[in-house]
């Protein structure tokens, strides 16, 4: 969800905190964010554990412009995320989660399971990479050597990179669209542990936005 209350602007960046799900940096939003909004003339996005009003009013007082909501999103009626893995997050604490460069090749925040704990242990595995790369090539309905030449061309540190992506979607996959914990692996920010409903999406937005006011309302009385 982005908002952009107060300005029209067409560009933006979004910065992305340690908290999110994925693939956020090795900063909290509390600190990354005003970092780069001192540094950057365009108004920021600020993702990463951002899930209501309280983070909404916390990332315009850091000096965004908008939130961007992940894990929230995902966890509504609308998201297709399964309602096994939905209810797995909904039950998962704000320490419930992994963070690792040993599952996908970047550094990624996911679901702390069985599964994921023993995914990251192993580490990635080429071979098992390139025959994700081989299955995915064939779900798309494109040549494997095609798309094998097409990510080669980008060097071979992309392409390394793309396979083990590959073999992380594989697991991604089975989490979220199967609800399988057992072999799947799934993303999720530390937020999810202040996440204890299913609500729908303007259920969230609308919630979002009153409690932003009330709070507003709450600290100009505060602050007086
Ligand atoms: C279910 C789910 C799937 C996601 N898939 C991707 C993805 O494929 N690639 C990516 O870069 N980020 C992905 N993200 C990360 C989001 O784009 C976003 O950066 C992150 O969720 C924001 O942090 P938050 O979850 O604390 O709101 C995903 C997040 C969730 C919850």
């Amino acid at each position: 969800m982005h908002w952009l209350p107060r300005t029209r602007a067409r560009t933006a960046l979004q910065v992305t905190g340690h908290e999110a799900a994925a693939h956020g940096g090795l900063v909290t939003s509390l600190v990354l964010v005003p970092a780069i909004v001192k540094k950057v003339k365009i108004p920021v996005v600020a993702i990463g554990g951002f899930a209501d009003g309280k983070g909404f009013v916390a990332a315009l007082a850091l000096g965004a412009e908008a939130v961007g909501m992940g894990t929230r999103l995902s966890l509504t009626r609308e998201s297709p995320v399964h309602e096994k893995t939905k209810k797995a997050q909904i039950q998962a604490g704000i320490d419930d989660t992994l963070y690792s460069d040993r599952f996908d090749g970047l550094w990624c925040r996911v679901l702390k399971t069985r599964t994921a704990e023993e995914t990251i242990k192993q580490g990635m595995n080429l071979p098992r990479a390139a025959l994700a790369s081989v299955r995915i090539a064939n779900d798309l309905k494109l040549p494997w050597f095609k798309l094998a030449i097409g990510t080669m061309m980008q060097g071979p540190k992309t392409m390394i990179q793309l396979a083990h992506m590959a073999a992380a979607f594989d697991k991604i996959k089975k989490a979220s669209d199967e609800g399988d914990l057992e072999k799947g692996v799934h993303l999720t920010g530390q937020v999810q542990g202040l996440i204890d409903d299913i609500p729908t999406v303007t259920q969230v937005i609308n919630g979002t936005i009153k409690e932003a006011k009330d709070i507003y309302k709450r600290m100009g009385a505060l602050l007086k």
